[in-house]
């Protein structure tokens, strides 16, 4: 499959993160608040015009880990049939690079307990123990330093 991994409007972005992330919730929970912050920018993996692989990052500290500029990632999702195939590691790995770009020191992201591996193999690292996010599950905090 030869996909485009592209910067894209948050309106592209919100079926899959519904789909993927929220599927109980109504949409509406898959409009973050950062979203349409100046810092943010929105990365997926189209086939076609399908999206099928969405990301979303914005500037945003964390006083919990080291200083520098540090952005957030949420919405991190694939297209379930096409899980497991590199899509992510793609997506995340060229998305990496916007941010350092975009003077990132830091990226971090509060990572679902079975999504953990999936960003140690990316080089972040979890810090402190799980915590639990209301009607999502436990979660890591985690960050990879991008100098
Ligand atoms: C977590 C998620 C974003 C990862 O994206 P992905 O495209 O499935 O990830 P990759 O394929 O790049 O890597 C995932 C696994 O596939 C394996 N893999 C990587 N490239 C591969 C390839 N070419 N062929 C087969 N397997 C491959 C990796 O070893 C990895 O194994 P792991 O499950 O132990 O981590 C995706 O699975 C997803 O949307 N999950 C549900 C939602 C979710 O949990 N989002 C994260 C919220 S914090």
């Amino acid at each position: 499959m030869n996909l485009n991994y592209k910067e894209v409007p948050v309106d592209a972005v919100y079926s899959l993160r519904h789909q993927v992330l929220r599927p109980a919730q109504p949409l509406s929970s898959c409009h973050y608040k950062e979203d349409k912050e100046d810092s943010a920018f929105h990365f997926a993996a189209l086939n076609g015009k399908d999206v099928v692989g969405v990301s979303s990052f914005y500037c945003e500290p964390n006083a919990n880990l080291p200083d520098g500029i540090a952005f957030r990632l949420r919405g991190m999702a694939i297209e379930p049939s096409l899980q497991s195939h590199g899509i992510g590691t793609n997506l995340l790995t060229q998305a990496i690079d916007i941010c350092k770009k975009a003077g990132a020191d830091l990226l971090w992201c509060n990572a679902r307990v079975d999504a953990k591996n999936f960003y140690q193999r990316i080089g972040f690292k979890a810090t402190g123990g799980s915590f639990n996010l209301d009607g999502i599950g436990e979660h890591y905090l985690m960050y990879r330093e991008l100098i």
